[in-house]
């Protein structure tokens, strides 16, 4: 059970310079299309970005967590804006990120009424299957990742420089491990479960 990457993946925070090849990137990908989703939509699309654009992701990042500090667009998140730039952070060391786009979406700042929301859920629970598929195949391959969606608090840097139609669901920073933490905490089988049988 413990060899299996649903056990072994951890998050990475700290990656070495290693680039990722190309067929690795395709690979995950490739599992993360393969993932269920409601209705068949599909609604994951990827920016795959590293060198100088991964830079200037970079910069808007880092300008809109500066916005914030003083014009907060999500004023009652802010507790979370030191831990949004330690994932900055990571974002830099890390050799390659992987974008998440919700094809289908709108902005999490637009006003959506109760069959959008619907909607939006259902595309949000596809997509968070697909991004699971993409960080075991990660692990699967060798490859560290984290899962990051404190790009949130740049949305409107972020989607302008990405051109996102959609919705920016989060990123995936994708590289070599240069650590291997220990797993984290998790509640019990007991905590999370009522059996009515
Ligand atoms: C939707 C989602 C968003 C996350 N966003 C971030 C993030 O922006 N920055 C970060 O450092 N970790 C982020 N994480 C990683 C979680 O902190 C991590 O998965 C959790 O602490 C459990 O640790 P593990 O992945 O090593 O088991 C995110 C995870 C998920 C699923």
């Amino acid at each position: 059970m413990g060899a299996s990457p649903i056990f072994a993946r951890r998050s990475i925070r700290k990656f070495t310079k290693q680039k990722v090849p190309k067929n690795l990137i395709n690979e995950m990908i490739n599992a993360a299309r393969m993932a269920p989703s409601a209705k068949n939509r599909q609604p994951w699309r990827f920016i795959v970005l590293g060198g100088e654009h991964k830079t200037e992701f970079e910069r808007r990042m880092e300008y809109g967590l500066l916005r914030e500090e003083t014009e907060p667009i999500l004023p009652r998140s802010r507790f979370g804006l030191p831990d949004a730039k330690n994932t900055l952070k990571i974002i830099r060391e890390a050799p390659l990120l992987i974008v998440i786009e919700n094809s289908n979406g709108k902005s999490p700042f637009d006003l959506i009424d109760c069959d959008d929301r619907v909607t939006e859920i259902c595309d949000s629970l596809s997509i968070g299957a697909a991004v699971q598929n993409m960080l075991l195949t990660a692990e699967s391959l060798g490859l560290g990742t984290l899962w990051i969606a404190n790009t949130c608090f740049a949305y409107a840097e972020l989607t302008e420089f990405l051109k996102i139609n959609g919705q920016l669901i989060g990123a995936v920073a994708t590289g070599y491990a240069d650590e291997a933490p220990p797993p984290r905490s998790r509640k019990s089988v007991e905590e999370i479960t009522e059996y009515r049988i």
